[in-house]
């Protein structure tokens, strides 16, 4: 056939071809890539979605720091297996304002999208001192430094500057009262109104049972709001999106 003779020619030439081969591939990124810069429904709004309060948000940065997610997930698949094992499926708007994002690829241990409010503060603060004390089998390591090391949050305010700079909207007073915040979290006898008020549904406790604030009080408070802040009782996905 007459086009396919034509193709010889394509095939014939090393540089043709490879030419050829960018400008479809160029072409067909284009098309896919191009519509979600313009598509203001990329992400739904979800209601409950708010960003991390200023102790959830360094408990991400420690999170982030001891490369838990080298071996955790955190984006429940719409698969029915894991829907049965871990929960609701994970929405693009509940990572909305994470910078970067944790889905991650690698499940070693269980995926972590849903675990807030899964266990109590105490189980947490046993299996991060030493996991193989609650799940003998485990092979996660012990971070049982975490509890001895004080949180001072002297970049606290800075931190959620730079989070506001990549688009989350931190209000000017969530940024003044971030130093106040991070202690007041995690203290139950402190004045946590306002806190509650500007993060709806964070979880107020002595995160470790110690004194202070320590690094697992951070970490501990980011694990107990994961997937916690859409109600699935009433949230219904939007068909047309
Ligand atoms: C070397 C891989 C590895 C690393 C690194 C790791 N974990 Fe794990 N994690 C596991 C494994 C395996 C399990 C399942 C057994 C268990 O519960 O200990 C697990 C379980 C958990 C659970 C219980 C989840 C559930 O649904 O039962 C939590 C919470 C958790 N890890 C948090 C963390 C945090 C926070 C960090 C970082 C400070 C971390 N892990 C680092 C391997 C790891």
């Amino acid at each position: 056939m007459a086009i396919l003779d034509k193709h010889a020619i394509l095939e014939k030439s090393p540089t043709l071809l490879l030419v050829s081969s960018l400008l479809v591939v160029t072409v067909g990124g284009i098309v896919e890539i191009a519509p979600l810069f313009w598509l203001e429904n990329t992400i739904e709004d979800v209601e409950g979605v708010r960003p991390y309060s200023p102790l959830e948000l360094a408990g991400r940065d420690i999170y982030i720091r001891e490369g838990c997610y080298v071996c955790h997930s955190q984006m429940i698949r719409p698969m029915r297996d894991e829907v049965e094992r871990y929960g609701h499926y994970s929405l693009a708007a509940e990572s909305k304002y994470d910078h970067p994002f944790q889905w991650g690829s690698k499940r070693t241990g269980p995926d972590l999208a849903r675990v807030g409010g899964r266990y109590s503060d105490a189980w947490h603060v046993d299996h991060l001192m030493d996991p193989q004390s609650v799940v003998p089998e485990s092979i996660m390591p012990k971070y049982a430094f975490l509890a001895d090391t004080a949180l001072e949050g002297e970049q606290i305010e800075a931190l959620l500057a730079t989070h506001r700079f990549v688009g989350v909207p931190y209000t000017d007073e969530q940024i003044a009262a971030a130093g106040a915040d991070l202690k007041d979290q995690a203290d139950p006898d402190s004045d946590w109104d306002d806190l509650v008020e500007r993060y709806p549904g964070a979880v107020v406790s002595n995160f470790d049972g110690q004194p202070g604030v320590s690094e697992m009080d951070a970490l501990i408070a980011y694990l107990q709001i994961m997937g916690t802040m859409v109600d699935f009782d009433t949230f219904t996905p939007d068909p047309s999106r």
